[in-house]
């Protein structure tokens, strides 16, 4: 108990820096280790075609731009950081996430070689594309709540100090585009699967964070924030390389790239 109590004090004094410092020691270490060769032409067969009987098409579920899907709970995935998708494959295969909206994505990691995972996730990180916004309104139609898009970048941008709710920009920066290797992009992200995410956070069925960042975060929310932060996020403004911080979604350096 005294244990606990002090480890989270010391939890407090840790700044950004030094906290992702530490959750990029806890992440899987071999999507970026030097001599990892991935191949895109690989990656993009797999999004597009599946692989044998086990694996489906991704675009079958994520959408041919890879921009996911409200009415199947599916997410982006175009853009995402390379590290953070590798990290999810492999945490799906392992069983240290489970897939609660579809119960799909946990058969179709295991049915992908640690190859495979690399490929795929290194030609979803290239994956530049439009906008593709949630469109609001049919998520209201079909019978979801949706919450106040001004309500929400308030949390975003400061947080809520009464409730020790962070700022969920310190972490997933500017407009929410994301830092890699650890933080993945939530701006532009969809509506529903921030939604489920959130949710998911917050009863600790989702776990698979490093240093419980997210579960800290998520456990003062209330289903009003969640839709609030949830509005605000996926209408988020774009980010765009000109902007005055430093973008980028880019992995770790060492990685060779074939065709
Ligand atoms: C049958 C539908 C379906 C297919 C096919 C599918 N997915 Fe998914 N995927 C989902 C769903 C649903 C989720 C959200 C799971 C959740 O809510 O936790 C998801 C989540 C993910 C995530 C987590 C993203 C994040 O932001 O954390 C990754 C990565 C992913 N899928 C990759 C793939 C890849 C790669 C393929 C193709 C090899 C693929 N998916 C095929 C339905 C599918
Ligand atoms: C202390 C740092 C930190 C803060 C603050 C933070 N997050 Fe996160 N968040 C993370 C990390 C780390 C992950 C990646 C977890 C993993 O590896 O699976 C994450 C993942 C997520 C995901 C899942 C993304 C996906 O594609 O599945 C969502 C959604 C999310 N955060 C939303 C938020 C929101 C909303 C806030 C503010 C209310 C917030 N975060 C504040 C660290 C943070």
């Amino acid at each position: 108990m005294a244990k606990t109590t002090r480890r989270k004090s010391e939890m407090k004094v840790l700044k950004w820096g030094a906290a992702s410092a530490v959750a990029l020691a806890l992440v899987s270490g071999t999507a970026w280790a030097e001599g990892v060769t991935v191949s895109l032409s690989a990656g993009e067969k797999i999004f597009k075609n599946g692989k044998g009987d086990a694996v489906p098409a991704c675009v079958s579920c994520h959408g041919d731009t890879g921009m996911g899907n409200d009415g199947m709970g599916t997410p982006r995935l175009a853009h995402q950081g390379y590290t953070y998708l590798v990290k999810q494959l492999d945490d799906f295969s392992a069983g240290k996430r489970t897939d609660m909206t579809l119960g799909v994505m946990n058969g179709i990691a295991k049915g992908l070689s640690d190859q495979d995972r690399r490929n795929v996730a290194y030609y979803l990180h290239t994956l530049k594309v439009k906008s593709e916004l949630s469109n609001l309104d049919d998520v209201k139609a079909s019978g979801k709540p949706v919450g106040t898009a001004y309500e929400g970048e308030v949390i975003a941008k400061y947080g809520l100090q009464a409730k020790g709710v962070s700022a969920c920009l310190t972490c997933h920066q500017y407009n929410g585009r994301g830092a890699a290797p650890i933080y993945p992009m939530i701006g532009q992200q969809k509506y529903v699967y921030l939604v489920n995410q959130l949710t998911h956070w917050r009863d600790g069925s989702r776990a698979n964070d490093p240093m419980g960042q997210m579960r800290a975060v998520a456990k003062n929310l209330s289903d009003a924030d969640i839709n609030n932060v949830a509005t605000y996020l996926s209408q988020a403004p774009e980010s765009t390389e000109g902007d005055s911080y430093q973008y980028t979604n880019s992995p770790e350096e060492g990685i060779k790239v074939t065709p």
